[in-house]
């Protein structure tokens, strides 16, 4: 009985990933990762639109938000929404859960605070953030305390984040509000724009994930796709053949961006450390890094070998659980963590 009580008592430790796309949610007690698209229907639980007419009831299906933009909250009531029923499931003792979240590296003290605040408010009692690159390269099983530099960059639904690691320390960041999400609109953008039709969510992921990326322009084989979308002009549900060059087009100037901000970023370094980073490489994380082809293409910009970390798009979550481990049994442990200051030799403790 004394057992169950202390069981009962126990302050349960989670771990938070909030993303643009996905809500990760790690439970020390369950053992296990929840996860969810971070959507929130639009209008009023329990209401919904009964319409008959086809275009109609596709327009509803899209009635759903993201209380994020570029890996930050824009929406913290929705945010709120989002994680609340999730930390609700984390627990089964009296006491709220300790938080574990992470940010990326390019965020303000007041972006960092409303993640915090929302974790707060949705039902932990304390909350520390991490830089994401970095939780991110602990869980693609990058040795953090290796004494040479080691480079991360996580590609995922609103924010490409890249960090270079060193002894322990998160010695360079660099970040751009740019990653699928981006590519997807400059897809939907293309298609509306050649065919007069609007795919779905789905459909457009689905072109994503399917076609390489432009480091195979010359083996797109067959040429085209049938994609289903809704026609706007007639209204009504179509499919279309559509060439895999013009999404490969589309696709090429939101990539361009994303390898820029790699490639400017591997410049600044001093040369000791781009000497380091020439042996050691880059690892991918986040859902961008299964674009098929962008280990490629970011190889051939950078001249540096890149490998995908083996679950990429559990890196940040896993990364998180690791760090919650590694605290484990320290009290007040959420106190020893501290945002790291990246330009004045700070000291970032794991
Ligand atoms: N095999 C794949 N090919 C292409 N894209 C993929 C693949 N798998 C996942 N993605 C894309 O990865 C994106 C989601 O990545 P991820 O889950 O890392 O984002 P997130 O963590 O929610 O966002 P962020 O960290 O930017 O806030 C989606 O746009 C999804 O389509
Ligand atoms: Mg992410």
């Amino acid at each position: 009985m004394f057992s169950k009580l202390k069981q009962i008592m126990k302050q349960p430790c989670i771990a938070v990933d909030l993303g643009t796309a996905n809500t990760r949610i790690y439970s020390s007690e369950l053992g296990q990762i929840m996860e969810k698209p971070s959507l929130i229907p639009q209008l009023p639980a329990g209401k919904t639109t009964f319409v008959s007419d086809e275009y109609l009831s596709y327009l509803n299906s899209k009635l759903v938000v993201t209380p994020l933009r570029g890996g930050v909250i824009v929406d913290i009531k929705k945010a709120i929404t989002l994680l609340q029923p999730l930390l609700k499931e984390t627990g089964k003792g009296l006491r709220h859960p300790i938080s574990l979240a992470s940010a990326p590296t390019d965020t303000s003290d007041k972006e960092r605070e409303l993640l915090a605040k929302a974790v707060l408010h949705a039902g932990a009692s304390h909350v520390a953030i991490i830089p994401e690159a970095w939780a991110a390269a602990i869980g693609a099983g990058m040795d953090v305390t290796l004494p040479y530099a080691q480079v991360i960059v996580d590609i995922g639904e609103g924010v490409t984040d890249m960090a270079v690691i060193r002894d322990r320390h998160l010695i360079f960041a660099s970040a751009v509000r740019t990653a699928c999400s981006d590519l997807q609109k400059a897809i939907r953008s293309a298609i509306i724009l050649k065919h007069k039709v609007c795919l779905s969510f789905d459909e457009i992921e689905r072109l994503t994930h399917e076609i390489s990326s432009m480091s195979q322009r010359q083996t797109l084989d067959p040429k085209t796709i049938t994609v289903r979308g809704m026609d706007i002009i007639k209204k009504c549900l179509v499919a279309i053949d559509v060439n895999k060059l013009d999404i490969v087009s589309a696709m090429e100037p939101v990539i361009h961006k994303i390898l820029k901000m790699i490639d400017s970023g591997l410049k600044k370094l001093p040369q000791t450390i781009s000497s380091e980073v020439l042996e050691s490489g880059i690892c991918l994380s986040g859902g961008g890094a299964c674009i098929n082809g962008i280990d490629r293409l970011i190889a051939s910009r950078t001249r540096l070998d890149v490998r995908i970390a083996p679950d990429p798009i559990h890196s940040v979550i896993n990364g998180e659980i690791e760090t919650l481990n590694y605290w484990k049994g320290h009290r007040n442990w959420w106190q020893n963590i501290v945002w790291p200051r990246l330009l004045s030799g700070y000291s970032l403790q794991t």
